[in-house]
């Protein structure tokens, strides 16, 4: 994490930097809105629950960037109506025009998650992916999730780094760095240049990638953060090993081309690679290894019932 950097200025950086990056940010993460991304989205409730959902009415997502979670689970039925909040009004723009292309409602708000402009007790679930490691004071933002939160209404996160997994994905970044050269010849790809994957003059706020991410975590920080708003039944689980290596290796080579250089064959390759392995880690290592050893954390915990 970059110390000298203010809450204000990482709030800054993550709105500029996201609101370039809403231009490709799905096809860069492969963001599905079809089968696949309804089910690896069901998937993750499930493994943070520890259960199947039940249904529920109100849902806020906190960065909900371009929809990833909250439109799929619309359209699996777990959630009834979706606020979708997030810092960055251009991934909203993005969410909404997904939305519309889906048939979808939804009500999007652009909000900071330490500041929620939402009546006390006014969602059934507070949920998110991908968006606790950007938050500066992440006591400050559960405080609220928990002050929105109806009694009996659940929080659930996933997709966050672990300090320990965050740590590991380094090797097969590393690993891919070194055969970049060797593997763009490969392919006879050219090397990116410096403004690839910028749009609209975005290189400077593209380049604020580095100072985005400010948190990786070990369980016990997530679950304390839970605890510390009152939150109960509070579970942390790790999901994605090796998807997660193959992802980060495939990501890194990616990066260093053209994108119009990459063979559509490689990227259904490190696609359809990357899902077969969501599944391997699913069956042979998610619920053996310890939470802390897997990429990404994720966390449920309930409001108590009687805390009206
Ligand atoms: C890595 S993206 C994840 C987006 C989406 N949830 C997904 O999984 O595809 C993180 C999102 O969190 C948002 N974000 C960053 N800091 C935030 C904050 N302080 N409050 C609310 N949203 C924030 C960003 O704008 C971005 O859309």
């Amino acid at each position: 994490m970059p110390g000298a950097l203010s809450a204000d200025e990482i709030r800054d950086f993550n709105t500029r930097y996201h609101d370039v990056a809403a231009h490709d940010y799905d096809s860069k993460w492969g963001i599905d809105f079809g089968d696949v991304g309804a089910a690896q989205v069901l998937a993750k409730v499930r493994r943070a629950l520890g259960h199947e959902p039940r249904r529920y009415a109100r849902s806020l997502e906190i960065g909900a960037g371009t929809g990833y979670f909250s439109l799929n689970l619309l359209r699996a039925g777990m959630i009834e109506q979706a606020t979708c909040s997030d810092i960055s009004e251009g991934m909203l723009a993005t969410l909404r025009e997904n939305a519309e292309h889906l048939g979808l409602a939804v009500r999007t708000e652009r909000v900071d998650a330490e500041h929620l402009p939402f009546a006390d007790e006014s969602f059934d679930v507070v949920l998110g992916h991908a968006v606790l490691h950007h938050i500066p004071d992440l006591r400050r933002a559960f405080a609220e999730f928990a002050r929105v939160l109806a009694p009996g209404g659940i929080v659930l996160f996933a997709g966050e780094p672990s300090r320990v997994g965050d740590r590991l994905a380094r090797v097969p970044k590393r690993a891919a760095t070194t055969l970049a050269p060797l593997w763009r010849l490969a392919i006879r790809a050219r090397a990116a240049r410096a403004h690839d994957g910028a749009h609209d003059g975005g290189e400077r706020d593209a380049a604020l990638e580095s100072f985005v991410d400010v948190h990786a975590f070990a369980p016990g920080e997530l679950a304390r953060a839970a605890r510390d708003a009152g939150l109960e039944d509070v579970r942390v689980a790790g999901e994605e090993l090796v998807a997660n290596w193959f992802g980060w290796a495939n990501r890194t080579l990616e990066a260093s081309a053209r994108p119009e250089d990459v063979p559509w064959a490689w990227r259904q390759y490190a696609y359809r690679g990357y899902l077969l392995l969501q599944d391997v880690d699913r069956l042979l290592f998610e619920g053996r290894l310890p939470a802390a050893v897997f990429y990404n954390l994720m966390l449920s915990a309930r409001k108590s019932r009687s805390s009206a």
